[in-house]
């Protein structure tokens, strides 16, 4: 089945290096070396050719995606295509002058990663001393830019409990948003998974609390929470569905429907060197194995939630199951549905264990994973720059388009010239994309009423 629309959004990773060990990373295990990062002249192409489809938005990523010194330049070039453009990062190396460097080449929006709300926890699941300092003194730099600011809690058997101090924190910060990203057991995730899964008792705990806070959040603070899938009746849209929404390229230039689909054996990727990107993902046999619903298997192939959730996640139903093209087993209705709750009961009594970290590129010297970074030092230094002058704020941040010749409205026609039928009240939909879509991304589209 090819594609009858363009993605909405692209992940960029742009590096796999990472001054951080988070123990759940996202990245797979094999990690793509520095060398073979794309250079300055190909994510521009991309960017331009990602834009030409009609792609809203581009999330540079990595890794830390900090770690490349171009970043500036893709930004700015991104910014000229008409592309919303988002900065997911640890913020452990991002300064106020840098931070200032980014908004003028037209950053929109910074995503940061907060591992706990204590410090020594936090600084603990990082790797990394000082995280949680540096990273709230980069928030506040965000916030003084005047940039939209997500906080990303990634939660886990560690710091579930602390839920509510999470929700502080980002108020603490003036974030316009919080997601409360469960963990994803893919790559690092699903290594470590005995170390990190939470009770069933600390998950209802959890619920109880969001569910507490939620009326004096309202107004405050925009809140993406969902249920984790070990715990869950009914599988998220991973993705918003295999080939519908999103794409993902990776350091070396490999198109992917998601960040984990390297780990389904079968499939073989085109690179951005191969083809260009609306290629790719119109007829791209990865693209095409798992897109619509004519690869079901019974019994999503009859079931009313088919073009709902899309069978869930491919990469589950492999790490789970063992078989990419079965139903998401976190469902209900899928054979393998009460090993999941066997494997939840199972890890979350696992009790404390140690963290099989990723590798530390940036602290390695040249000719390991990744190689050496040799900006680290710089990013140890505090930045003497003064506080961006223009900046105010007042109430929590929306994230929405400035009607500029880049705004969603532009593109949107822009997308109705280049390609037929966008479905409608969705696209239509623009200013909640914005918030909508970075939750998808997140892998976080189930609905929270899965836990009833
Ligand atoms: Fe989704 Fe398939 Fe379960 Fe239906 S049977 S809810 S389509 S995973
Ligand atoms: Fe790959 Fe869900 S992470 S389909």
């Amino acid at each position: 089945m090819t594609a009858s629309e363009p993605p909405y959004a692209v992940l960029a990773e742009l590096t796999h290096r990472c001054p951080l060990a988070c123990p759940y990373c996202s990245n797979p295990l094999a990690l793509e070396p520095k060398s073979q990062e794309l250079d300055t002249a190909t994510w521009r192409r991309v960017l331009d050719e990602a834009a030409e489809i009609g792609v809203l938005q581009i999330h540079f990523s990595g890794g830390e995606p900090c770690a490349r010194f171009d970043l500036e330049d893709l930004v700015a070039h991104a910014t000229r295509a008409g592309l919303y453009t988002n900065l997911i990062t640890s913020a452990v190396t991002l300064d106020g002058t840098r931070l200032n460097r980014l908004k003028s080449a037209g950053l929109q929006h910074v995503q940061i990663s907060f591992q706990d709300t204590r410090p020594d926890a936090n600084d603990r699941i990082a790797g990394f001393p000082r995280a949680f300092e540096r990273k709230r003194r980069a928030a506040a730099e965000v916030v003084k830019a005047g940039l939209a600011l997500t906080v990303n809690a990634v939660v886990h058997r560690h710091n579930i409990d602390h839920v509510d101090e999470f929700f502080d924190l980002a108020l603490d910060l003036q974030a316009g948003r919080i997601e409360i990203a469960n963990v994803q057991y893919y790559g690092w995730a699903l290594l470590n998974r005995a170390a990190l899964m939470p009770t069933q008792d600390q998950l209802v705990h959890m619920d109880r609390t969001i569910q507490a806070r939620l009326p004096d959040l309202k107004g405050r603070l925009v809140v993406d929470y969902v249920v984790p899938d070990y715990y869950a009746r009914r599988p998220k849209a991973c993705m918003g569905g295999w080939g519908r929404r999103f794409l993902n390229i990776t350091p070396s230039g490999k198109v992917l429907p998601c960040h984990a689909a390297e780990t389904i054996p079968d499939l073989v990727f085109e690179t951005v060197h191969d083809r260009p990107l609306g290629a790719i993902w119109q007829d791209s046999p990865a693209f095409e194995r798992f897109r619509g619903t004519d690869w079901m298997p019974s019994p999503c192939r009859e079931c009313d939630r088919r073009e709902v959730d899309w069978g869930g996640c491919r990469c589950q139903a492999l790490a789970i199951s063992g078989n990419a093209a079965l139903p998401d087993p976190v469902c209900e209705l899928a054979a393998d549905h009460a090993a999941v709750g066997a494997i939840a009961a199972q890890d979350s009594a696992a009790g404390d264990r140690p963290f099989t970290a990723p590798w530390k590129p940036l602290r390695r010297s040249a000719g390991t994973s990744g190689g050496k970074c040799a900006d680290l030092t710089a990013w140890k230094t505090p930045s003497t720059n003064k506080p961006y002058s223009g900046a105010s704020r007042e109430g929590p941040m929306k994230m929405e388009w400035d009607g500029s010749p880049t705004s969603p409205t532009w593109r949107f026609a822009r997308i109705k010239e280049k390609l037929p039928s966008p479905s409608g009240a969705e696209r239509m939909a623009m200013p909640c994309w914005i918030v909508v879509l970075s939750c998808e991304f997140s892998r976080a589209s189930r609905s929270k009423s899965a836990l009833e």
